[in-house]
């Protein structure tokens, strides 16, 4: 057994555990996303523009009841939802327990595990993996790691959906419902060096939606295979 299985469902542990271990970042992250649960369940309800053409990849050539990694899973809506409907196995992971408390809940036969991913070390080999919309929660520092630790449980042939931020930008915080959250990446270029240095082919890799001058420092989606 290991801490995060020890302390699942203890949330005063948690708390200690990420003032302690974890950067404040993760921390703010992980309370944000338990405070805006209804906010977020009401709107991530289905795929958002341009989503959908990267979930087809992922899952394109799929055997049936392939297994599924979502890191930084939420609710387990959409994503995990669509998946499981079409006969996958899926393992959901993320921080946030009141996300995962609803995925548990509506999708029974998930697997979901209470982890932060710059902690989370795969116990099984995948067929595909989906770290959409997570990664940029996270200080940049962890994501070659992070990447690295998924790429290699992925089996021969499995693909890699990931979505990260999509220019050349410091970390920053924004709100969204009146709560703080903290982004980071690499450029998409950088990102897409990494996963080449890992050992997977892109097959896909462009913008869901370009940075704007403003606010929006844009999302940019990959889809890598392993050879
Ligand atoms: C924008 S939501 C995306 C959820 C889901 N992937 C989707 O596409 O709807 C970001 C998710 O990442 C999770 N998350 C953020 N930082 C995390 C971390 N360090 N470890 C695990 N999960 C994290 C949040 O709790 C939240 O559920």
């Amino acid at each position: 057994m290991n801490i995060d299985q020890f302390m699942e469902g203890d949330k005063a542990a948690w708390e200690q555990r990420d003032k302690l271990m974890f950067a404040p970042a993760t921390h703010m992250n992980r309370r944000s996303y338990n405070a805006i649960v209804k906010d977020w369940d009401a709107v991530r309800t289905a795929l958002f523009r341009h989503e959908s053409a990267f979930l087809d990849r992922l899952v394109n050539d799929m055997r049936p009841s392939a297994k599924v990694l979502d890191l930084g899973c939420g609710t387990g809506r959409p994503v995990a939802e669509l998946l499981l409907q079409q006969g996958f196995s899926v393992t959901g992971v993320d921080q946030a327990e009141d996300l995962l408390a609803l995925a548990r809940q509506r999708l029974p036969e998930g697997r979901w595990l209470h982890a932060q991913m710059e902690a989370f070390e795969p116990d099984e080999d995948y067929d595909g993996a989906v770290i959409w919309d997570s990664l940029f929660h996270v200080p940049r520092e962890h994501h070659e790691p992070i990447l690295r630790r998924v790429v290699r449980r992925l089996r021969p042939g499995a693909r890699l959906m990931l979505s990260v931020g999509g220019s050349d930008h410091p970390p920053f915080t924004d709100t969204m419902y009146g709560q703080p959250f903290f982004y980071d990446s690499h450029t998409p270029e950088a990102v897409v060096s990494i996963l080449t240095a890992l050992g997977t082919v892109i097959e896909k890799a462009e913008f869901i939606n370009p940075p704007t001058d403003g606010r929006d420092k844009g999302r940019y989606g990959i889809v890598a295979r392993m050879a």
